[in-house]
């Protein structure tokens, strides 16, 4: 069967997603419903989002993507293009859950047929930034209130 491709992500009103190599908030709650939403699934990043995290996430695959061929880190898996990614996640636990961080949801979001989205009530300085929701091809289908956040599920629509 194929896996679905989920996108992964917490956004700020203006969209920032991060500044330099770190997430330009603290919102514990949203860090707490990642794990649960994640754990038991794999996770597709970018070597840049992985480096800041700096370690393997528990409970959890990890597939690190990079155009180095030397890079390495114990605990997860490498690939070197995101077809690769998709290949190794196949056989991997769960479903895939692409990670971050901006130029890997800019490449997967063609791809994804659901985005989860928590939505950061916050408007900070960033150079980071997640694409735009376009509600002409995804729907929202559920949404849910959180301290300090709401996340949102889209579904993308069948084509016309
Ligand atoms: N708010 C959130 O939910 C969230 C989540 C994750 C990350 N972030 C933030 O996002 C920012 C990082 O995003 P970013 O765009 O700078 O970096 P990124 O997407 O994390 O990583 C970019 C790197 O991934 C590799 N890569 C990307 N596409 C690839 C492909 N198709 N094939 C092979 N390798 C590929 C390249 O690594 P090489 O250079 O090694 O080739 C590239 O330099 C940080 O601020 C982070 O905190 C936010």
């Amino acid at each position: 069967m194929t896996k679905r491709i989920i996108l992964v992500a917490a956004v700020a009103r203006n969209g920032v997603i991060g500044n330099g190599p770190d997430i330009p908030w603290s919102v514990p709650g949203e860090q707490r419903e990642f794990k649960a939403l994640t754990l038991g699934h794999t996770l597709v990043m970018g070597r840049t989002t992985y480096e800041s995290i700096g370690r393997p996430l528990p409970g959890r695959t990890t597939i690190v993507l990079t155009r180095d061929p030397a890079w390495s880190a114990e605990g997860v898996l490498s690939a070197r293009s995101f077809e690769a990614a998709l290949i190794r996640a196949s056989s991997c636990e769960g479903e895939i859950i692409v990670a971050g961080g901006a130029q890997v949801y800019a490449e997967a979001v063609h791809l994804a047929s659901e985005q989860i989205i928590s939505e950061i009530p916050l408007e900070p300085d960033g150079d980071a930034f997640y694409p735009a929701v376009d509600l002409r091809r995804w729907e929202e289908t559920d949404r849910e209130r959180f301290e300090g956040f709401e996340r949102v599920w889209y579904s993308r629509l069948p084509v016309a």
